[in-house]
């Protein structure tokens, strides 16, 4: 049985919801060996998955834990989830903007991921920052201060948890309805009624071209439609990283400066307001323009940074002990011209080289090192000029890094 389901994929065919009942949750129960999953996910990711087969994984993966239930949080509950990219810190920025405008933010985010950052980790740089929070504690916090960013409950998609081990050291992670009912299974359950999501495209995220994200996109909106959550994606660029900072703590700071209205202009502040507007649209049924007026306006008025504050402060954090790396290298530019290019790719394996991620799923993270990028693209450089600084003790070659920018 186990060999005749692998076989019917592997020939192309469409599996029935029993069938991938069966295999998956064998899986789980040990009956399934890993060599025969991996064999299926592989098969899956040639042979791709009918709307169906997507529907009824996406089921199977919901239905091997608990699902929240918000109803009882007054308003629209609106969830957001990016794809995963380097230096993108913007549920540190939206969450607090959306919920400063009355819309209720119950964000469950990740831990990084290969080379790419995830907020949980972020958060974690910020000393006394409680991320497990009980299903409990968390309905507490939105009804009194509307928005709490958590880490996702341990019985929350426990299938996809394994699946998703699995699937990372057996390439077999880019297929479009693997990723689609992965994170669609984790949003259904996590109970917002409306989900925003933000696919990253190009060198430094999963899928590479417009037609995979578009793919993936259309899916999860039909996904969506099936669970009768209205599901909205954007399609941003991840050829650079966003923003100037990557690593953990760099990234809270960047996060505060933006909340502040000290950093007004770049790549991140677009996809932060642009994100943040999407959200607020959904959740109070309003267009995206009235909602863009909106949000400029709970930045400008710091009511956004408050409520960041607030967030932390009832997590338990504080922001005045967030700690950098002591020790700074310079890395200058060894010619005039204008930035091109920063590889997103590149820079994300080097902040993870430094300690700003994990290689091994044990490994401790170095909160305080990082890479803050003086320079972003479209700007002027002089020879001599600082285009970014190593926050680490390891000294890096400066050829290495001044490589890493396209400078013309
Ligand atoms: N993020 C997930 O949670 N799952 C995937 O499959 C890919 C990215």
């Amino acid at each position: 049985m186990i060999v005749d389901i692998i076989n019917k994929k592997r020939l192309g065919r469409a599996l029935t919801y029993n069938e991938l009942n069966y295999f998956f949750n064998g899986y789980l129960k040990g009956e399934v060996k890993d060599y025969q999953m991996s064999s299926l996910l592989m098969a899956i990711c040639i042979r791709g998955m009918s709307d169906e087969e997507i529907f009824a994984l996406t089921k199977i993966f919901i239905e091997s834990g608990n699902v929240l239930d918000f109803s009882d949080i007054p308003g629209i509950k609106v969830d957001k989830h990016s794809t995963g990219g380097v230096g993108d810190k913007t549920t540190l920025v939206i969450a607090p903007i959306v919920a400063s405008l009355g819309v209720p933010v119950v964000k469950m985010s990740g831990r990084g991921l290969g080379y790419t950052g995830g907020t949980i980790d972020k958060l974690e740089s910020i000393p006394g920052f409680k991320i497990v929070l009980s299903d409990e504690e968390i309905i507490k916090q939105v009804k009194e201060i509307g928005v709490v960013v958590t880490g996702q409950t341990a019985d929350l998609a426990p299938m996809d948890k394994v699946i998703y081990a699995l699937r990372d050291v057996t390439g077999t992670v880019s297929s479009i309805p693997l990723i689609a009912s992965s994170i669609m299974s984790k949003k259904i359950a996590s109970g917002a009624d409306k989900i925003l999501i933000d696919i990253k495209v190009g060198k430094g995220a999963l899928l590479k071209t417009k037609k995979d994200a578009n793919k993936l996109s259309q899916l999860m909106i039909k996904i969506g439609k099936f669970y009768n959550r209205e599901v909205r994606t954007i399609i941003s660029d991840m050829d650079v990283p966003l923003g100037h900072a990557i690593g953990n703590s760099l990234e809270v700071l960047e996060a505060i400066n933006i909340l502040r209205g000290k950093e007004k202009k770049s790549n991140l502040v677009d996809l932060c307001i642009q994100l943040a507007s999407e959200m607020v649209s959904m959740g109070k049924g309003i267009t995206v323009e009235e909602a863009t007026v909106l949000v400029k306006k709970s930045i400008k008025n710091l009511s956004a940074y408050d409520k960041f504050l607030e967030m932390i402060e009832y997590q338990g954090g504080n922001i005045n002990e967030i700690k950098v790396n002591k020790k700074v290298q310079k890395i200058k530019s060894s010619k005039y011209g204008t930035i091109v290019g920063i590889d997103a790719l590149e820079f994300g394996k080097l902040a993870v080289s430094l300690g700003a991620g994990r290689v091994n799923k044990e490994d401790t993270i170095d909160y305080g090192v990082g890479i803050y990028l003086e320079k972003l693209v479209g700007q002027k450089v002089r020879r001599g000029e600082v285009i970014a600084k190593i926050y680490s003790d390891v000294k890096l070659d400066q050829d290495f890094v001044e490589n890493i920018f396209v400078i013309e």
